[in-house]
């Protein structure tokens, strides 16, 4: 089957959180939403429910530490569409926060692994699906801590919490956004934060244990907008919902 009418979208890390929120909303705009699960017994049960809503959904195994998931999943979603117009790179790992004294290579490998290397191998599987598109969009889920001008911020909480590995993947992801955009203007790639970071707010979802002061609609603002922005939107920026943030 081609599906070439309807806008298409691949969310990894979509059947819970922020990534869901993120389904249901570009779904309701009449979407085709590509929706990434590592598990498929939670992916299709988030799927059923965006289904029941009367969605447009195609659950897709989706393990972004995996070549061979990621491979996989370019394969399926290249046999519903010959093209996609939007990839979001949600899926995340917040790590353990282990203090820097004691982290060790090995903890900040897995967080890598789901955070640096997870958007690098979707990204790189997904180009030719995206360059296929009209007006393809990449919008990477990256955070405030990632930000050296909010770490740097005594004023800010995350410059008290002490760990490698989260803020450190982020702002990779934030460089890795900037290279891409640079490299392949055609595609429009940014970088997002869910929370509003001169608020010190962030959204309530598992990741932080539902301590967020933010909806997960509040909290995917940020991701909508970019991800539906028109051919002459940005590209190699950085935003959160109330609008751009330093790096
Ligand atoms: N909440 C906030 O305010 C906030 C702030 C800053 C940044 N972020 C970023 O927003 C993104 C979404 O986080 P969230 O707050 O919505 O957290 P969440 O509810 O915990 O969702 C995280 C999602 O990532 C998935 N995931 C983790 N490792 C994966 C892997 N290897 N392959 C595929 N999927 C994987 C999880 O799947 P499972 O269900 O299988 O674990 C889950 O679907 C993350 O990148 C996070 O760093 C969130």
């Amino acid at each position: 089957m081609t599906n070439t009418e309807r806008t298409t979208a691949l969310i990894t890390g979509a059947n819970k959180g922020l990534g869901l929120e993120a389904a249901r909303r570009l779904g309701a705009l009449g979407w085709t939403i590509f929706l990434g699960s590592r598990d498929e017994g939670r992916g299709k049960a988030a799927a059923a429910r965006l289904a029941d809503a009367g969605i447009d959904v195609i659950m897709v195994p989706l393990d972004v530490t995996s070549d061979a998931s990621v491979t996989e999943a370019a394969r399926l979603v290249g046999e519903h569409t010959g093209h996609l117009d939007v990839l979001i790179n949600n899926a995340g790992a917040p790590g353990n926060a282990v203090p820097p004294a004691d982290a060790t290579a090995d903890e900040i490998h897995a967080v890598y692994d789901t955070n640096v290397y997870g958007p690098i191998r979707v990204t790189h599987a997904f180009l030719p699906l995206l360059q296929a598109a009209e007006h393809p969009r990449v919008v990477m889920v990256s955070s405030a801590a990632g930000s050296f001008a909010v770490v740097t911020d005594p004023d800010q909480p995350v410059s008290k919490l002490h760990e490698l590995a989260y803020s450190s993947s982020k702002a990779a992801l934030n460089m890795i956004t900037v290279r891409y955009a640079q490299a392949l203007p055609r595609i429009r790639f940014n970088a997002v934060t869910p929370g509003e970071t001169a608020n010190h707010t962030f959204a309530a979802t598992d990741m932080n244990h539902h301590t967020g002061r933010l909806t997960v609609t509040e909290g995917t603002d940020s991701i909508v907008e970019l991800a539906t922005a028109g051919s002459d939107g940005p590209t190699g920026v950085f935003v959160d919902r109330l609008g751009p943030i330093a790096w």
